[in-house]
């Protein structure tokens, strides 16, 4: 496995791969990876030649600086965890690196952005288009792999492969959790004790809803207010359900169509998200 910092080091390592035309599988994150990262490494390492995951911190898509500056950093311990699992090339630049001049490029994802993350966190999907935009242009792989744990990112991802004309094959991967339902997350690292110990009812609370087979969203979204209400370590921010189509929130669930219920959890200062189908 190599550990590359710079894109011409990356570009000349993968122009061995571009010349035998083999097929060269992207996995992006942030690092402080856990399982539901490797996971995705795992399903590329199965189905390409050469698996390549950057470990960036990306500046542009945090609206909340103490949440950049908090967020965990640890190359070496990223790297230990990617090699048994196969990865062939780890790219891990600077910020000078990726953002020589300050990216000024606007991406519109139209209604997808007005939802959710996109209505609370202004800029983060813009950071992300940016970002996400550059690697496929460094990488250019065939497949490029993303966690169903952000939903609506995987959506966004959709529409920039589509409107740019990316020749890249999104693959969307399920939401892996810890044993007592908690959604893997390098910020769950950041939770005190008493708040690593609540979060769990977030993904308790959504299965209730799940099996409650309500069809108002109203009533959905009441349910799920007096559930938090109670629970005196966890701050609701957002519920949704929204149409798996388009993201848009919907007022009623019919039977024929899937839905995913969607929340964002303030544990103390670190924010959560998780999601669920409905009808699936
Ligand atoms: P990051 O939060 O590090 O996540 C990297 C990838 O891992 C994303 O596709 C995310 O959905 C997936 N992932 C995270 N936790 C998961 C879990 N519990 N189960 C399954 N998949 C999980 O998402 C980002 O980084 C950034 O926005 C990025 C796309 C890298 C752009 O900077």
């Amino acid at each position: 496995m190599k550990i590359l910092k710079t894109i011409s080091e990356l570009r000349s390592e993968l122009n061995r791969y571009n010349q035998k035309n083999l097929r060269i599988g992207f996995v992006p994150t942030m690092g402080a990876l856990h399982e539901g990262h490797l996971s995705l490494v795992k399903q590329s390492v199965s189905e390409n030649f050469v698996t390549v995951v950057s470990v960036f911190v990306n500046p542009t898509q945090f609206n909340d600086k103490k949440d950049l500056e908090r967020y965990p950093r640890d190359l070496e311990k990223d790297c230990k965890l990617l090699k048994p699992v196969g990865c062939n090339l780890v790219f891990a630049p600077s910020v000078d690196e990726m953002y020589p001049e300050p990216d000024t490029r606007r991406f519109d994802f139209g209604e997808l952005e007005t939802v959710m993350e996109g209505a609370h966190r202004p800029g983060h999907f813009n950071g992300v288009g940016q970002i996400v935009s550059k690697l496929f242009d460094i990488v250019q792989p065939n497949r490029a792999y993303f966690g169903l744990k952000d939903f609506q990112q995987l959506a966004i991802i959709r529409k920039l492969v589509k409107d740019y004309h990316y020749p890249v094959e999104i693959v969307p991967c399920a939401i892996v959790r810890e044993s007592d339902g908690l959604a893997m997350s390098s910020r769950n690292m950041l939770l005190t004790e008493e708040h690593r110990n609540a979060a769990p009812f977030i993904y308790h609370t959504l299965n209730k809803l799940q099996e409650l087979t309500i069809n108002s969203t109203t009533a959905a979204k009441e349910f799920i207010r007096k559930q938090f209400a109670e629970n005196k370590f966890l701050d609701l921010e957002y519920f949704e359900i929204v149409d798996d189509e388009n993201l848009q929130p919907v007022d009623f669930i019919e039977k024929n169509r899937t839905y995913s219920a969607c929340i964002a959890v303030f544990a103390g200062k670190i924010r959560l998200i998780d999601n669920v189908q409905l009808n699936s």
